[in-house]
Order: structure tokens, then sequence, then C-alpha cells
């Protein structure tokens, strides 16, 4: 199935064939561009950039690399290859074929996970946009790049489902992609982490990891959707999230790294002389994780809700590797264990598995979450270093769900707000801490060059050297 990249907007859903369609997202398409110029990386429209663009959708389809001004990117439409008799797999449509139109009673509810999902896309772009003044080397700016159009192409992605599917209100929807703005007072984006800026390259690497890994989760179990156009554009955008959160896991390898030598070198841990040296020392870099992991868990919504469990019953939303899960797919009788707060306690209790899906997809992510800090820990290990990240409880620092209106510490303890107050400095990164990490980011851009508080990357990209000018400046 290769791409047609002879049309304006290149695609693998036979847009030539639909012209009224064609019309309508070839009428989005110059507001996307001026949104990219507006609120896209700033000052970087004139780059030549090495990037990756799909040219069909099979694995091999990403090998074509080369230099592309990113406002030439081709943003297109993809779609995985459809699989012949595919079924739904679960809830109360299980067996029956997958849906090729909406189905009328579903309407609203596909519509709003769709928004949902592609609100966030276009949202990490606005709040990563400041972050090429400061790249602390340019094979970061072209990573950073990369994902920055790979987002505007999931925007495209949903938007495509929106106007392809759901008529007038799915173009007023795909027209307010471009109106909510990352931080708007007035128009923010619909999720909290989502409004959040990304200030810094700290900030940058753990959203990568931990923020977009909550997409893999969305993305995963919505491309288990019953709806078969959303579960194959899913399943494609899967494959371009993997390589953000790669970014995110070695960069901070790289942070992890630089400060364990650095460690060396000086035979300290003294955050102040580390930090005198150009390091990030490994408490500061704990706090963040504390902060970046506890505000990605909130992505996943309450613990128990209603609405997860309609989306599983009616099939628009299944669990992560749903198929792969040896149950009856409905859940009728399941219970799911979610820890709750009762008193000055955090208790265990056992709730209907449909209400708990949320849940369950959460503890899915936190066990994939403790994948990459297990990698992080070996690191600091081999430079003999005596520190371990955690991740912290996941009632710490909660604004959704049951633990909204209590405060527990990292390691899992109901506190009382005059501990929270004395203590939040220790969990937490401190204005003090963000001003620190700001001063370290100066721009490196020099072939081959790396700020001084990261390590450079084990490989360079595409089988290039590291020393490869991945970026061009005019
Ligand atoms: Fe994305
Ligand atoms: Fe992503």
């Amino acid at each position: 199935m290769s791409v047609n990249y002879s049309e304006r907007i290149p695609n693998n859903v036979g847009l030539s064939e639909n012209r009224r369609l064609q019309r309508a997202l070839e009428a989005w398409q110059p507001n996307y561009m001026r949104w990219w110029q507006e609120l896209g990386p700033e000052g970087a429209l004139d780059y030549d950039v090495y990037l990756r663009t799909a040219i069909s959708v099979e694995t091999d389809g990403w090998a074509n690399f080369g230099y592309v001004k990113m406002p030439d990117y081709r943003w297109g439409i993809f779609l995985a290859r459809p699989e012949e008799g595919r079924t739904i797999a679960f809830g109360d449509h299980r067996g029956e074929p997958a849906w090729q139109e909406v189905p009328g009673e579903y309407r609203s509810s596909l519509r709003r996970l769709i928004v949902t999902q592609g609100d966030t896309e276009p949202a990490s772009v606005e709040q990563q946009r400041h972050l090429g003044r400061t790249c602390p080397s340019l094979y970061d700016l072209r990573n950073l790049f990369q994902i920055n159009v790979e987002e505007g192409r999931h925007l495209w992605a949903m938007v495509y489902l929106l106007h392809a599917y759901f008529g007038r209100d799915g173009r007023e929807e795909a027209d307010a992609m471009l109106e909510r703005h990352a931080g708007d007072p007035d128009k923010p984006r619909i999720l909290g982490a989502f409004n959040e800026p990304t200030p810094h390259w700290l900030a940058y690497f753990l959203f990568t990891y931990f923020t977009d890994r909550d997409g893999k989760y969305q993305l995963a179990s919505l491309a288990e959707s019953g709806f078969d156009p959303l579960a194959r554009t899913c399943q494609f955008m899967l494959t371009e999230e993997a390589h953000h959160m790669f970014v995110g896991e070695t960069g901070v390898m790289r942070i992890i790294q630089r400060t364990c030598e650095v460690m060396r070198e000086l035979q300290t841990d003294a955050p102040e002389r580390l930090r005198a040296a150009g390091v990030i020392d490994l408490p500061t870099l704990q706090r963040f994780l504390n902060f970046h992991y506890s505000v990605s868990l909130d992505l996943f919504g309450q613990e128990l809700s209603t609405n997860g469990a309609t989306y599983f019953t009616t099939g628009l939303k299944g669990r992560y590797h749903e198929t792969r899960i040896a149950d009856d797919h409905c859940l009728a009788n399941a219970t799911w264990p979610v820890l709750v707060p009762q008193g000055s306690a955090i208790v265990r209790e056992e709730q209907p598995a449909l209400l708990a899906i949320n849940e369950r997809l959460r503890d899915d992510y936190i066990v994939d979450c403790q994948r990459g800090l297990n990698r992080w820990n070996k690191e600091i290990e081999k430079h003999g270093v005596d520190m371990v990240f955690n991740l912290p409880h996941r009632a710490f620092h909660r604004r959704i769900g049951m633990f909204a209106d209590v405060h527990v510490s990292p390691d899992g303890r109901m506190v009382t707000a005059d501990e929270w107050a004395r203590q939040a400095h220790q969990w937490l990164p401190t204005p003090e801490d963000h001003a620190f990490v700001a001063s370290l980011m100066q721009p490196v851009t020099a072939p081959g060059k790396m700020a001084s508080w990261i390590a450079p990357p084990a490989r360079g990209i595409h089988g290039k050297s590291i020393e490869y000018e991945y970026v061009r400046f005019h």
C-alpha cells in the first residue's frame, strides 16, 4: 500500500476518489499551515532538517530520510492495512464485523474520543515550540523537529476521521483543533498535562518519556476499537510514537550518564558542586521525574469511570492488547483491584472491572514506565553511584481521581497539608530547580558537539555519524 505523493495531501485512503472530502481537507490545509507557522517550532521555518518521512505504511516504508524544510513536510493520511474479516474483539458487539461507518448511536461518544486524542497532538507542538532555541546538540534538535512534524501528522490523522465520518460537526471540531492552544487561558487544550509548559529540555525528555507514553496507551486501546478506520489510524500512529518515547528514554539516560561521569571525576554527590560543574544532580532529576509522571498519570482519568465502562461495552475503546487477554472480553462479572483513600490510609478494593477500565490501563502504563527506570538505574549502578530512581506512588500529586483531594508522599503515605507544605520542595521541582535547569539551556549547534549536561547519543540517525549536520540553518 504505497502512498500517493503526487496529491496535495499524501494519503493511502483513496482521497482523490472522494472529491467532497478532498476539497474539505484541502480547505483545512491552509489553516493548518498557518497554525504551523504561528505556533510550530519557533524561528525554524527555513531550516533544512534531516527528517524521516513515511512513504508507505509497511515496515520498510520508513526508509525515506532526507533534508526537508519543515513547512514542506508532506503531512498526510495513512491508515494501517485493513485486516480481512476483522471483527469487534470486546464488549456487547463482540464477534460482529468491525464497523466501517460510525454507528449512529455511538456517534457523539466516538467523536469525543477522537477530539480528545486529536487535541493532544498540536498541543505538544505548541508546548515545545521554544525549545529549538536552546538545543543541546544538532542531533537533539533534529529529533525534536521529527517529533513535532509527526505530532502534526497525528493531528491530520484525527482530522481526517472527523472530516470523513462526522459531517458538519466533524468539520467544526477540526477547526476547533487549531483554535484551542496549550496554556491559553481562554481556550486551553482539553487535558491538563497539555497546558503545562515544556520550558526546557529536561522537561521535554521527561515529557516524551512519560506523556508520550500515555499517548501510546491511549492509541493502543483505540487501536482495538470496533470502528475500523480509527483502529487502523491508531495502529499506524503507534509506529511513530515509539520513536518519541525512544527520544525521551535515551535523553534521560544521556543526562544520567553525564552526571555520573562528573560525579566520579569530582568524587562528589553534592548537588551544589555538580550544578557548578554544569550537570543536573540526580535528586533534581528525581523531582522532575515525579512531576512529569504524576501529571501523566492524571491523563488516564478517574479510577472508576462510567464513561470508560461505556466506551468498553459499546466496543469503542478496548484494553491494552485486548485480543491477547484471556477472558470473556465483556467483563460482566469481573472485578479489578483499585487503590482508594480511606481515612488516613490507602487500601485496595475489588471494584467492577468495567468501571475500573481506566485504572487497568494506568496499571499497564505504570509497569511500562518502570522498565525505563530499571535501565536508568543500571546506568547509575554501572558508574558505581549509590542512588536509585523510583516512580512515586500513583496517589502522589494527583489532580484527577480519588486522590485529587488528599496529600500523598512519593512513598505512598497519606500526609497532612502541613507536612505536604513542609516537604513538597523535596518531592517536586522548585522554582530554583527550574531556574537552575533553565540556566544550563545554552544552544549548542556545532555538529557533533553536546551541551555540558548531556552525554552524546550511542549512535547517530539512520547510519549517519553523531557529527552529521542534522540541521542546516540559513
Ligand atoms: Fe502523537
Ligand atoms: Fe508522540
